[in-house]
Parts: C-alpha cells; structure tokens; sequence
C-alpha cells in the first residue's frame, strides 16, 4: 500500500469537548492529516465538529463501533457517509457487517470491522456466551469480514501479520496501542512501538495519549510520523 507516511497516523481526539478538540487540531497544525473521534467527543457536539474537520480538508475516523438490527445500521452508515468520514467502524457481526457494506454503497467510505474487543479475555467471551476463544473468535470474524468485503480490521500489533495472512492485501490494518520508546503505557497492557507496528502489517497507527498528553503534541506527531517512514524503507 503505498499511503503517505503522514496520513497513516490517525490521531484520537479523545478530548471532552469541542473547543479542547479544537484547540489541539489547530495546535498539531499541518502535522496531523487524520483524527478519530470516539463516543467521548462524539457525544460531546463531535459528530458536527467532525463535519468542520473535513471541510477544513482533514480526514475523519468516526469510531462509533456499532451494532444493532440491519436496517438500523443501514441508515446510519449512509448518514456517516453523507457527512463525509473516511473510516466507521462496526462490531465484526456477520449481519452488521452486511448492513454496514450495504449503507456506505457508492460513497467513498471506509467500513472497519471490530473483532473481538481488546478488553475481552477468554473467560469474558464464556461469559457472554461463547463457545471459542479469543484467538479463534478473532480469526472467524476476520474471515467473515474479508468475505463480506468489509475494507479492514481494527487490530493489536501482535495480531497485525497473524490478520493480514487472513485478510490479504486489501483489507487495511488499523492498529491503536501504540506507545514511542519514551512515553507512558497508560492502561493499555499490549503496546508496540510505531515502527515495529509498521513492520508488522499496520496500514494506519492509532496514537492518543502519547500525542495529546505530550509538552509539545506537534513534535510528538513529527517524530511519530518520522519513525513511520523510516520503518517504510
Ligand atoms: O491514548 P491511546 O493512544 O491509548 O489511544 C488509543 C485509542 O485507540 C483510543 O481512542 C482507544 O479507544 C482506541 N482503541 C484502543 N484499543 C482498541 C481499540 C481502540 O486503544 N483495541
């Protein structure tokens, strides 16, 4: 895939509120091309925000993850696509996933399936109801996925080149968890650093905190997106 090392890191605008968001969009400037927003700023007057973002020519992940009766998640991918985002993201339900494909029909966006949440271990999968592991849940779903022609997965580095023999090379790979050698793990307990996620298949790199949190987010953005294209070569 040949993307520009700038646009594959999308920055998570996980932020309480419109102007914060505002605030560092215009802060990361031209260093950042590519932002999500989550059920935090979504929530919070996003979803028009969002509408800003795109106009200003940004591109616009809506991590929405949704999941309800077909229909329902139709209307709501074509309402996504109307406003103009990049990426949506869905829970990886084999009758979601249809309906997503069916609602973004003719725009330019992109349908990303969930697998099995980060957050779930074995025993929460038994517990809700399910007879397979994380492990074979995960790769049924991409399965589904890639056979539904959903346009790509949202997925952990360490899972990165198991999903791509999976996926092919059509599907894209969207990997959070992301942490440069300098920075605080936070709470996410998997972390990989931007070019070993690189090496390992990711197409695009979720960052938040490591950005958002830093003195200065703008170099923390360049040195990322550095990091990025040396990993390319
Ligand atoms: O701050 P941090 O870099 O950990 O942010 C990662 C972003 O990616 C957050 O918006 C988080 O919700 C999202 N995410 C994640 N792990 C997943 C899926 C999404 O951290 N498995």
């Amino acid at each position: 895939m040949s993307l520009d090392s700038r646009e594959r890191l999308i920055v998570a605008l996980d932020l309480p509120s419109v102007p914060a968001a505002d605030a560092m969009v215009t802060q990361l400037g031209a260093s950042v091309q590519f932002y999500k927003i989550g059920y935090q700023l979504a929530f919070a007057g996003g979803l028009p925000f969002a509408a800003k973002l795109i106009a200003a020519g940004k591109k616009v992940f809506l991590d929405l993850k949704l999941h309800d009766i077909g229909n329902t998640v139709t209307k709501g991918v074509e309402s996504v696509a109307q406003l103009g985002a990049t990426f949506v993201t869905v829970h990886a339900y084999p009758q979601t996933m249809k309906a997503a494909v069916e609602g973004k029909r003719g725009s330019r966006l992109g349908i990303l399936a969930v697998t099995v949440l980060t957050s779930y271990d074995d025993t929460d999968l038994a517990a809700a109801g399910y007879a397979k592991n994380v492990r074979e849940l995960a790769a049924a779903r991409a399965k589904q996925a890639r056979d539904i022609g959903i346009d790509g997965l949202v997925c952990s580095g360490e899972e990165a080149a198991t999903l791509r023999g999976i996926a092919g090379a059509n599907m894209v790979l969207v990997t959070p968890g992301i942490r440069p050698a300098d920075s605080a793990q936070g709470d996410q307990k998997r972390v990989m650093s931007p070019a070993r996620a690189i090496a390992a298949g990711a197409d695009y790199l979720v960052v938040g905190r490591p950005i958002v949190e830093a003195r200065d987010p703008k170099a923390a953005a360049d040195a990322i997106v550095a990091e990025i294209e040396q990993a390319k070569k």
